[in-house]
């Protein structure tokens, strides 16, 4: 939710922050602004719209001042415009603040801001930020105008604030500072010699460098072009080192793909292969680096829990299975914002697994802290290190996929789904707990993967042609049995996020128990079918929509008579706890084409964000 962006240097801030917005625009994307420190004092300038707006405003390119703050918003407390566009200044102008987050006790502070003679302007939580800083720094009186009092003042307002929060600060007062601080909301500090960059997302700013600094909550920086010094709560000085991330700045660039979302799913043959790793080697040994189960531990497992929003969440739906079946292990699929306020049975029994792209996503970091609360041990499955899901788990695995920037997620499922596989074999290799001929195939079948995903996605031009049929039409539903149910729910939410197309997914033997009832001539009608010991089952399902006229488009890696669908995609045969990984691929890419179709921004669509940062 949202994009905060800072520069601090010897260039003109403007042109970065611009770009680095342009960049974050799949967190949120109503409103821009930026707030630059300039020889007459702070200036602020901000639109509602996309980032292009912002850039077209009369000025901003005439703005001179070498650090400055940006912004891009998904609304949260107040409507879209440009009153509640960031940046947000005090009343006296001293301070510009950008915002991330929620803050839940704004109406409480902004009341007692309001009796000490502070006006309102905005409708957002985030205004009460910036008058809260000048409070307290008009109440210090300590003889001393320097770095630290700025630093006391921002401390103390922050100390204030209940929710979530990730704050860039400047001051005309202090022209050669930024202040920036974070509470469950991410924010990471880009450094080279002599500029600072700071961004809520590491692609923003891998142009510029690739050493980071990761703050824990509640830690301050204060910030010039050449040094970062960081403070605890209690304002004692701490150190930090630096952390150099592989991903290069191409992976965030679109390579002459018209979208990211295409490019994406272009690169999930890559991203798949670099999540296995050497995880499996060519000798079919298998390792986890970082994981030191045994047996012992493992046969005291009575519970697993995977918790996770979104797509991640289907990931978790398709392991249930294998986790079941190959480990013998109860295993439950959880949607984190429910998870953390149903009072699950949770205890040290219990093993509890987060999946999370981006690992920052509010409702999964809140639903792992209840379960370590509770004694479970936690595993985190995530794509970015040093995300804030990696400081909160007993143990961190992650995905290779590199930078995920499309707002629906395509190579980060599939590369979830591969290292969730390659544990579910690690705890079964320990436990003993299937057959070794049918670990073994599993073994290999991982690493054919690779290549078996490059060959499905021939079906690009196929499915192309089938989306230009029915990229109109107003309803689509999905079937699947078995595992395919998982693969049926994620092609209906891609289908959903991008398309705006209003889909359901169904259990194909669960279509009989209502769902028929609004199958009605020409709708269209999507079918997984990939379980060979299924595959009749669902044949039979999908003959009960097609003699009440649907259309029938069918993903399948089993021999049956095509003949009787509109369109089948053949997909490459994998054992069917893998076979998610592949069967994805088609519904991925009639999503996309079905909302190229109806010419939506694909890589942002309405209302989303790429990351979910509030509850
Ligand atoms: C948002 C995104 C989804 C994503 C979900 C979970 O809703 O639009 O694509 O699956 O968040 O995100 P995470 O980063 O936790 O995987």
């Amino acid at each position: 939710m949202c994009g905060i962006i800072g520069y601090i240097g010897k260039q003109k801030a403007s042109p970065i922050l611009i770009n680095g917005l342009l960049r974050l625009e799949y967190r949120g994307y109503d409103s821009a602004g930026i707030s630059t420190i300039e020889p007459e004092g702070l200036v602020v300038m901000k639109d509602k719209g996309r980032v292009k707006n912002l850039y077209n405003l009369k000025g901003i390119k005439d703005l001179k001042g070498t650090i400055g703050i940006a912004h891009t918003r998904w609304a949260t407390h107040g409507k879209p415009s440009k009153e509640n566009a960031h940046p947000h200044q005090d009343n006296s102008k001293m301070f510009s603040v950008v915002h991330n987050g929620i803050i839940e006790n704004y109406n409480e502070l902004r009341i007692l801001l309001e009796n000490n003679g502070y006006k309102f302007y905005s409708e957002t939580d985030t205004e009460v930020i910036p008058n809260l800083i000048h409070y307290y720094f008009s109440k210090d009186t300590i003889e001393e105008n320097n770095k630290t009092k700025f630093l006391r003042a921002v401390r103390n307002a922050c100390l204030d604030l209940q929710g979530s929060f990730a704050i860039e600060v400047i001051s005309s007062l202090f022209p050669e500072n930024m202040i920036v601080v974070r509470k469950d909301s991410p924010l990471v500090i880009g450094t080279s010699d002599d500029e600072k960059y700071i961004s809520s997302d590491i692609p923003a700013i891998l142009s510029y460098t690739r050493n980071f600094y990761f703050l824990n909550d509640l830690e301050f920086a204060i910030l010039t072009s050449n040094s970062v010094e960081f403070y605890d709560t209690n304002l004692n000085k701490i150190t930090k080192s630096v952390q150099n991330i592989e991903w290069n700045a191409s992976a965030a660039e679109k390579d002459g793909f018209d979208d990211f979302m295409l490019k994406e799913i272009y690169e999930q043959p890559t991203a798949i292969r670099e999540t296995i790793g050497s995880r499996i080697s060519t000798d079919y040994s298998c390792d986890i680096e970082g994981l030191n189960f045994d047996k012992n531990y493992l046969n005291t497992i009575n519970m697993i829990y995977i918790v996770a929003c979104g797509t991640a969440m289907h990931v978790g739906l398709s392991a249930k299975y294998a986790f079941e079946n190959l480990c013998k292990i109860p295993t439950q699929v959880d949607i984190a914002s429910e998870f953390r306020y149903r009072n699950p049975i949770i205890n040290e029994k219990t093993l509890c697994i987060f999946i999370s792209q981006s690992g920052e996503t509010a409702d999964t970091i809140a639903a792992l802290k209840l379960a370590k609360k509770h004694g479970a041990k936690t595993i985190a499955i995530t794509n970015v290190i040093g995300s804030s899901i990696t400081r909160e788990a007993d143990y961190s695995l992650y995905t290779h996929a590199g930078p995920e920037i499309a707002v629906a997620s395509t190579k980060a499922y599939t590369s979830q789904l591969i290292l969730i596989n390659i544990l579910i074999i690690y705890f079964a290799q320990i436990l003993g707990s299937c057959n070794d001929s049918l670990l073994l195939d599993l073994k290999k079948e991982i690493l054919e993967l690779p290549k078996k995903l490059e060959e499905t996605l021939k079906c690009d031009t196929q499915v192309k042609s089938f989306a230009q049929k029915i990229y109109q039409e107003k309803d689509i539903f999905f079937l699947g049995r078995g595992i395919d149910v998982a693969t049926a729910q994620e092609g209906s939410l891609k289908l959903k996020e991008i398309s705006y197309i209003h889909s359901e997914s169904y259990p194909a033997g669960e279509l009989k128990h209502g769902p028929i009832a609004l199958i009605e001539n020409g709708i269209t009608v999507i079918s997984i079918l990939t379980d060979s010991k299924l595959v009749e089952k669902t044949i039979s399902n999908i003959q009960e929509v097609i003699t009440r006229g649907a259309k029938t488009f069918v993903v399948t890696s089993q021999k049956m008579n095509y003949n009787m669908f509109d369109e089948v995609v053949k997909i490459p045969e994998t054992n069917t706890f893998l076979s998610p990984i592949l069967s994805i691929v088609p519904l991925q890419l009639l999503s996309y084409y079905i909302s190229k179709g109806k010419g939506l921004d694909v890589d942002k669509p309405r209302n989303l964000a790429k990351s979910v940062t509030v509850e």
